[in-house]
């Protein structure tokens, strides 16, 4: 498969969430995001609502971004099923892995999940009884056998108690954050 190089940095966020409209957090942060032009946003249950993925067409949109976030609401400590089923299909052994793959090689991978419960509750001693980092173990041993860097996750905790304008501000936060991401790979 040819790589794509295009010089300008771009960000895709691939977002999983089954019922949008009924989200309060995540959307909120989603346009927040594709306010940035160089934000490509790819909405998997909207694309894909038969779960029937266009594996050659997402494998193309990978190779074209620098940094690719995992948007989704937190289900079962893990992601929605769809986002899941994409990473099966689209991350074929040889688009990904070992000899004549390894396309994501370089690039960066993060998560951007929100989740019910307070930041207390994802400690040792908490409800969840481990840190939010322990669950996210996958995503992480994912981008390494691809070859990628894992940044640390953006969370915003305790979903379902937050104000609007607590979402608001992790909404400028989450745009800040993917700003100051581009800025600095354009100064490295
Ligand atoms: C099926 C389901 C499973 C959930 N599992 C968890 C969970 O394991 N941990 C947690 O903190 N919150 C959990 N929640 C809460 C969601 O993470 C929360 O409702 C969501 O992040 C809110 O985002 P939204 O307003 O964009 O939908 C779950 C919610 C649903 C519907």
């Amino acid at each position: 498969m040819e790589i794509e190089q295009d010089s300008k940095p771009k960000i895709l966020i691939i977002f999983a969430h089954p019922y949008p409209q009924q989200s309060r957090v995540n959307r909120p942060l989603l346009e927040e995001a594709q306010r940035i032009p160089e934000v490509e946003i790819i909405d998997l249950y909207e694309q894909y609502p038969d779960f029937y993925i266009d594996i050659p067409a997402e494998q193309r949109r990978l190779t074209t971004a620098d940094l690719i976030i995992f948007h989704h609401p937190f289900y079962w400590y893990s992601a929605p099923s769809l986002l899941k089923h994409w990473q099966d299909m689209v991350l074929e052994e040889r688009f990904a892995l070992n000899e004549g793959g390894y396309a994501l090689r370089g690039k960066k991978l993060m998560s951007m999940v929100t989740v019910g419960h307070s930041e207390q509750s994802y400690q040792l001693d908490g409800y969840d009884r481990f840190p939010i980092d322990h669950f996210l173990l996958p995503y992480e041993q994912m981008a390494f056998h691809c070859g990628m860097q894992y940044l640390p996750p953006f969370v915003v905790y305790s979903a379902h108690r937050i104000t609007e304008s607590e979402i608001a501000i992790q909404a400028c936060n989450y745009r800040q954050h993917l700003l100051s991401y581009l800025s600095n790979i354009d100064n490295e």
